[in-house]
C-alpha cells in the first residue's frame, strides 16, 4: 500500500463524506445542523493496526459497523449501506490516507435537517441523515503498567432513558461528566454504577473483574455498551485458557475485593485499573489474567493468533471503485 497513488488533498487529508471522498476542508456543516442541537448522532471507533512496513489491517471493523447500523436504527438514521459496504469505504479511506501505521476511523452517522414542511421542534421522522468517516494515525495510548479509577457519582444512563448500547453522541454528556468528575479528583478515570447501584462501565471501555480465579464482567442488561472489545477478550478467554467469563450482576463491594481488574475498548485496548478510589486493587500491579489478556488482545489484532476468527480485514493495495 502506498501513500502516494492518490493526490494528496490540500488540506492533507480525505473524509468520507455524504457518499464521496473529498479533502476534509470541503466538509462544512451549520450551526443548525440537527446533531449539534440534539445530539441524535451515533458513531463507532475503529482500530487499524499495522501488518508489515506497507500494509494494515482493520480490526472486527464489520462488528462495529453492525453495531452501527443497530444504533442508527434506534434513532431512525438512514445508513443506505450494508457493513460489508461501510468496511470496504473504509479501507479506500485508510488507502487513500496513506494510513499504513497503527490508525483509527471515527465513522458517524447523524441527523442532518428537517425535511421540507416538517415542522420546527425535536423529532426523528423528517429529518434527513448524513454519515461522515474520517481516519488519523493513533497508536497505543494508555499506560501498560495501569491506570486508576474513581466510582462516580454520576449513575449510567439506563436502558430505559437512552439506550447504552447505542452510541448516541448526546448520550455521550453522561460520560464526559463523569470522566470531568474523575480527572478532578487526580483519577485517570471513572467506574459507573447503573440506576440499580451496580457497576456498569468506565467512561468508555468495559470492565472485566478477577477474584479467586473466576472472571466476571458485567452482563448486557447492567446498562453497558456490548463492547467489541469485551466480546473479543469473552472470546479469546474460552478458547485459548479455557475460561468461561460469568456475565452477570457485578456489586460495587466486589470492586473493593477483587484481585485484578482491567478495562477493554477499542481505543484503550486492554487496561489495568490497579487503584480504585484510592485502594489498590489486589497487589497493585497488573495481575497474571490481566497479562494474559493483554497478550492475547496483542496477538490478536496483529494478527499473530493461530486461529482465524475472520476479524481482520486487509486494507487494500490499490484503489476500490465504489
Ligand atoms: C461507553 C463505552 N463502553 C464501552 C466501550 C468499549 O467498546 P468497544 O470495545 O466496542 O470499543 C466504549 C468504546 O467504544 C464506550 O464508549
Amino acid at each position: 500500500m502506498s501513500a502516494g497513488r492518490t493526490a494528496a488533498p490540500a488540506s492533507g487529508q480525505w473524509v468520507f463524506h455524504n457518499g464521496d471522498f473529498v479533502p476534509a476542508a470541503d466538509v462544512r456543516l451549520g450551526p443548525s445542523l440537527q446533531a449539534l442541537q440534539y445530539g441524535t448522532g451515533v458513531f463507532e471507533g475503529i482500530r487499524s493496526y499495522a501488518a508489515g512496513p506497507d500494509t494494515a489491517h482493520l480490526y472486527r471493523a464489520r462488528d462495529h459497523f453492525t453495531r452501527m447500523i443497530a444504533s442508527a436504527r434506534i434513532l431512525r438514521i438512514a445508513i443506505d449501506r450494508s457493513a460489508d459496504e461501510l468496511v470496504e469505504i473504509t479501507t479506500e479511506l485508510l488507502r487513500r490516507n496513506g494510513h499504513t501505521g497503527d490508525a483509527y476511523v471515527r465513522p458517524l452517522a447523524y441527523k442532518t435537517a428537517l425535511e421540507p414542511g416538517v415542522p420546527f421542534g425535536v423529532r426523528l421522522q423528517g429529518v434527513s441523515s448524513s454519515l461522515t468517516m474520517v481516519s488519523l494515525p493513533m497508536g497505543s495510548y494508555v499506560p501498560k503498567e495501569g491506570i486508576t479509577c474513581g466510582v462516580s457519582s454520576w449513575r449510567r444512563i439506563p436502558d430505559s432513558s437512552l439506550p447504552a448500547r447505542a452510541k448516541i453522541t448526546g448520550a455521550y454528556a453522561n460520560n464526559a461528566l463523569a470522566t470531568d468528575e474523575a480527572t478532578q479528583a487526580g483519577y485517570d478515570d471513572a467506574i459507573f454504577l447503573n440506576q440499580a447501584g451496580h457497576v456498569a462501565e468506565a467512561s468508555t471501555a468495559n470492565l472485566f473483574l478477577v477474584r479467586d480465579g473466576r472472571v466476571a464482567t458485567p452482563a448486557q442488561d447492567s446498562d453497558i455498551l456490548e463492547g467489541i472489545t469485551r466480546d473479543s477478550v469473552i472470546s479469546l478467554l474460552r478458547r485459548d485458557e479455557d475460561i468461561e467469563v460469568e456475565q452477570r450482576t457485578v456489586l460495587r463491594s466486589e470492586l473493593c475485593t477483587a484481585d485484578e481488574i482491567f478495562l477493554t475498548g477499542t481505543g484503550c485496548e486492554i487496561v489495568p485499573v490497579v487503584a480504585l478510589d484510592g485502594r489498590p486493587v489486589g497487589a497493585g500491579a497488573p495481575g497474571p489474567v490481566t497479562k494474559t489478556v493483554m497478550r492475547a488482545y496483542e496477538q490478536s489484532v496483529r494478527g499473530r493468533e493461530i486461529r482465524d476468527h475472520g476479524w481482520l480485514t486487509q486494507v487494500h493495495e490499490a484503489p476500490v471503485h465504489l
